[in-house]
């Protein structure tokens, strides 16, 4: 497998990373974009892919530079085709195909969720499936079991907006700055979670699903209700939520384990930064007796180092693309269409 150039720009970071043999990072660059989509309190699609491509060149040479490897030295070429914005994605799937096809060397298409699931390994190189994985982003909430091979199986999955999504739009509820995980997180941590009776979403309910969007108008009918709120009741009403918005999930996470008997959760994607969840979490696994493993905060929130050992997994089971590779808005893990014709 050797060193493979990861580039990941579904959404507003751009990052590239060089991964030696699939599990040691020798670089992971990552540009966000937090100035350009502040003022609009989100991401404008449009700018996204219009900075992404006056970044692209810079952040894939500060990632070779960093790892003091030449282009001429990589393997492979490892890019993030879907899900995503379109826009975004097409800047690194068309110059990590460029750059493959100068070099002579393979390209190879990831899915950006299972690009998430691999930063596990990354951060446990002993993990060994099978094991659940739990994705939780700003535009996913699901649970997928991961197998010796093949893609990972969906168990369950949100019902409407996933977790990180409702954690985007309670900051903007909140009146805190974008992006808005951390921002609710940080004002949480003053906060008294007991404050307010926000829903807990299907709690006690049977299966592995999830359901975000109740929970969310709830935080906007008290803060309607309320009309202005003071420092004090905005962090009360951030741990109220965030508390609300992880029981779920480290519900529904036991449920799994137990159901597929297996010993093992990593729990993966940008809301896996949030401390409260990793707290909650290692304590559901101390009780229950199974190992969770969460990559470090900068493997959780979306990077290259990810791709790079996804791709690496693709490559080695004999997986590449034509330079027809194309970018997919949305597209279930398994499911891709790239993944046609490639091995599992
Ligand atoms: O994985 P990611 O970087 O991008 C996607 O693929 O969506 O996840 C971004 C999401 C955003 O919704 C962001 O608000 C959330 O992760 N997030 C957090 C925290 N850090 C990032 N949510 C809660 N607590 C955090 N500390
Ligand atoms: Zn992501």
């Amino acid at each position: 497998m050797g060193l493979i150039l990861g580039i990941e720009s579904s959404c507003d970071e751009m990052a590239a990373a060089i991964v030696r043999d699939g599990l040691e990072i020798l670089a992971s660059r990552v540009r966000g974009q937090a100035d350009v989509h502040a003022p609009y309190g989100g991401v404008v699609p449009e700018l996204a892919s219009r900075d992404h491509t006056r970044s692209v060149s810079a952040v894939v040479e500060e990632a070779l530079a960093e790892a003091g490897v030449a282009a001429e030295q990589l393997d492979a070429v490892a890019v993030t085709a879907g899900p995503g914005l379109v826009g975004s994605l097409l800047v690194g799937l068309s110059f990590g195909k460029a750059l493959a096809y100068q070099l002579g060397r393979p390209v190879v298409g990831v899915h950006h969720l299972e690009g998430h699931l691999a930063s596990a390994e990354l951060a446990a190189p002993n993990l060994e499936p099978p094991y659940v994985g739990l994705v939780i982003s700003g535009g996913h909430t699901a649970l997928y079991q991961i197998g010796d091979e093949g893609s990972p199986v969906l168990l369950g999955q949100t019902r409407d907006d996933a977790v990180g999504e409702a954690f985007d739009k309670v900051a903007r509820l909140l009146g805190l700055p974008y992006p808005g995980g951390p921002a609710v997180s940080k004002a949480a941590e003053r906060g008294d979670a007991t404050a307010f009776d926000l829903p807990r979403p299907l709690a006690g309910r049977p299966g592995l699903d999830f359901s975000y969007s109740g929970l969310k108008t709830a935080v906007a009918l008290e803060v309607e209700r309320r009309g202005s709120l003071s420092d004090a009741e905005v962090s009360d009403l951030a741990a109220s939520f965030e508390a609300a918005a992880v029981a779920p999930l480290v519900e529904r996470s036991r449920r799994a384990i137990a159901d597929r008997g297996v010993g093992a959760l990593t729990v993966v994607g940008g809301v896996a930064a949030n401390r409260h969840l990793r707290r909650e979490m290692a304590e559901a696994a101390r009780r229950d007796g199974f190992r969770v493993v969460f990559p470090p905060p900068g493997l959780c929130t979306d990077n290259a180092a990810m791709i790079a050992a996804a791709g690496s997994r693709l490559l080695a089971r004999g997986g590449s693309h034509g330079l027809d590779l194309n970018a997919f808005s949305r597209v279930p893990v398994g499911a891709a269409p790239w993944a046609r014709g490639a091995p599992g």
